[in-house]
């Protein structure tokens, strides 16, 4: 019988020719935006699909799973993160789920590096200034940004990608390099000399540049908190390309106003795609559409995974980015 995949969106083309040549039937939604939760419970219903290929904005909770077909083997996430999937739910139902890692580790790095310096040379201000008609000639004291050369990053969470935004920093601009995690980083302790913090406290409070790369967990939703912001220095950068929910966005926003710390640069957020009062109105804030790993490479490499993981599981063999 041929094998029946779903994809809740339209990703790279190459998924699906993969999956097509691999003698699969595809129907990927015709919804130009994302399926409501109605909407995704319904379709899956209307047939055996085999395969779920689903994206980060799809809330593949127990209830959704308890409402797939039994046919369904395996749920391919378009995303490393995984957060909007409840894996044991899935698991429990004998459901494999994979992810999308180490293919978008650099281009998110990059994202996360040109957000750093966005905000540390006050690029987006500068550019709303020209686009205002502002600039009326060359000003000694114009929109002074501060340099981060031999200045310290933090890290909250050093895994592939934070350590690779470590790599760039530590190496391009002598950055010195504090982390904390749930574990030691030796790979990166040795490679950028870095300093391993027992507790985010202190990375927050050492740090001139903060960026922030855990995975959305219960333990780290509002890991940057009211409390955690007080204690980061007036002059600090704070950067999140991670999941939004790990930042208090009323919290930040009070911080911001009171001066608290310099600037911030966001690439997700707390209530995505809704972004909290008083985040746009503020000069020291640079906001992005989720888009870190949005590079036509990595996308498509993204894709292919998916295609892969979905033919590995439903030939019988293990899939490479299956979730444990
Ligand atoms: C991910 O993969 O988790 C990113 O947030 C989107 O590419």
């Amino acid at each position: 019988m041929t094998k029946k995949i779903f994809m809740t969106r339209r990703i790279p083309v190459r998924a699906e020719e993969m999956l097509r040549d691999a003698g699969y039937d595809v129907t990927v939604s015709a919804k130009e935006g994302v399926l409501t939760r109605d909407e995704l419970k319904s379709t899956l219903a209307q047939a055996p699909y085999d395969g779920v290929a689903s994206l980060l904005t799809d809330a593949i909770d127990a209830d959704m799973i308890a409402a797939m077909p039994a046919s369904v083997k395996i749920i391919a996430n378009y995303a490393v993160g995984y957060n909007n999937i409840d894996v044991p739910a899935a698991h429990e139902r004998g459901i494999v789920v994979t992810n999308t890692p180490d293919v978008l580790t650099s281009t998110v790095a990059e994202h996360t590096v040109a957000l750093i310096l966005t905000l540390a040379s006050r690029i987006a201000e500068g550019d709303r200034f020209v686009r205002e008609g502002k600039f009326v000639g060359w000003d000694p004291l114009l929109l002074l940004g501060t340099d981060i050369k031999g200045k310290t990053l933090g890290l909250v969470g050093a895994g592939r990608i934070g350590s690779e935004v470590a790599e760039v920093l530590h190496r391009g601009f002598g950055m010195k390099v504090v982390y904390s995690d749930v574990k030691n980083n030796e790979a990166l302790e040795a490679s950028c000399n870095a300093k391993f913090c027992a507790t985010h406290e202190e990375v927050l409070a050492e740090a001139d540049v903060v960026s922030v790369h855990v995975p959305l967990l219960p333990t780290t939703h509002h890991l940057i908190n009211a409390e955690r912001l007080a204690l980061m220095k007036k002059s600090a950068l704070l950067v999140n390309t991670s999941r939004g929910p790990v930042v208090d966005e009323v919290a930040l926003v009070e911080a911001l106003k009171s001066g608290l710390i310099r600037g911030v640069a966001l690439d997700v957020f707390e209530f995505e795609p809704k972004i909290t009062a008083d985040l746009l109105d503020l000069p020291n804030v640079v906001v992005n559409p989720h888009i870190a790993s949005a590079t036509e490479e990595t996308r498509t490499k993204m894709a292919e995974m998916v295609a892969t993981n979905i033919i590995e599981t439903l030939e019988g063999r293990n899939a490479p980015n299956k979730i444990v």
